[in-house]
């Protein structure tokens, strides 16, 4: 394992050795969800590449961004036990933004519009402008995304589409916890009673594609938000179904064939966020 803090020392690493690269970007406090895409990076590539990066751009709320954990040490614990062949880049923000700490502007052909992006304003812009600067500095060969963040994964793809870029997007599936609970950094901010409450997103989520074929959409959206009545501290931030490429939320008189459902809630501080496919 080799540890970059810069990125001009790590192009230099880089050479017909190392490839094929894989990519697997990260903002740090690694779980079994981002091990899961670096253990598929390893299969599938000569080298893999992960970086670890807080990126201040794609947080619209400052104190999200102060609360994010941090443990680099215990990342960097975890990375060495999957494999020596890793190189990990864990920059400062001026490696990244210089002194000009915002976002660029991308098309993002309407899908930012909906769900994390109506209610996380220039998140996605953030995202998208972290991302492409890391694909076009090192050209990795793949990139892997989890499912888990499945509007981010389609942004990511159609950027990558429509600026041409010559990393192949790879989406991963959700690793849980054992009470179905979509593991993710923000759990560890969680209380033991707290993460019980929480696995109730997947719950609800497995309940509506039970019901999704049976009933039609409006129906099934009211039932859902009636669960979330019964618990003060869980509450939902939307519900919603929709066309796996577009986003687009299905006419609620529909009974669903092909659809994937999507679910924020607040729970505490904490924003949580769940989808599952529904057909
Ligand atoms: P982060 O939340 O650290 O996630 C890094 C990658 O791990 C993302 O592709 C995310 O979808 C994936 N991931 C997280 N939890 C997962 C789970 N339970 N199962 C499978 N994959 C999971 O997403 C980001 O960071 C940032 O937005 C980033 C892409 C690094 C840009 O800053």
């Amino acid at each position: 394992m080799k540890v970059f803090i810069t990125s001009q020392s790590l192009v230099e690493h880089l050479s017909n050795k190392t490839r094929p690269l894989g990519m697997v970007p990260t903002m740090g406090a690694l779980h079994h969800g981002h091990l899961s895409l670096v253990k598929r990076a390893v299969k599938e590539n000569q080298s893999v590449l992960i970086s670890i990066f807080i990126n201040p751009t794609q947080f619209d709320d400052k104190k999200d961004l102060e609360r994010y954990p941090v443990n680099i040490h215990a990342d960097l614990c975890l990375i060495k036990e999957i494999s020596e062949k890793v190189l990990v880049y864990v920059p400062k923000v001026d490696d990244i933004y210089g002194n000009m700490v915002e976002s660029k502007s991308f098309d993002l052909g309407g899908l930012d519009e909906v769900m994390e992006g109506e209610k996380r304003s220039g998140h996605f812009q953030g995202v998208a402008t972290v991302v492409t600067h890391f694909l076009k500095t090192f050209s990795p060969d793949h990139a892997y995304f989890g499912e888990k963040d499945f509007q981010q994964l389609l942004i990511i793809e159609h950027v990558v589409q429509s600026l041409k870029l010559q990393t192949k997007i790879i989406g991963c599936p959700i690793i849980r916890e054992s009470n179905g609970l979509a593991m993710s950094s923000r759990n560890s901010l969680l209380s033991d009673d707290q993460r019980k409450l929480a696995s109730k997103l997947f719950e609800v989520l497995q309940f509506a594609k039970s019901k999704a074929k049976k009933i039609p959409y409006g129906t099934l959206k009211n039932m859902v938000a009636g669960l979330f009545k019964k618990h003060h501290e869980l509450t939902l931030d939307y519900f919603k179904i929709v066309d796996p490429k577009t986003l687009k939320e299905i006419h609620l008189e529909e009974t669903v064939n092909r659809g994937r459902g999507f679910i924020a809630a607040h729970l505490g501080k904490i924003r949580l966020i769940d989808n599952l496919d529904m057909s």
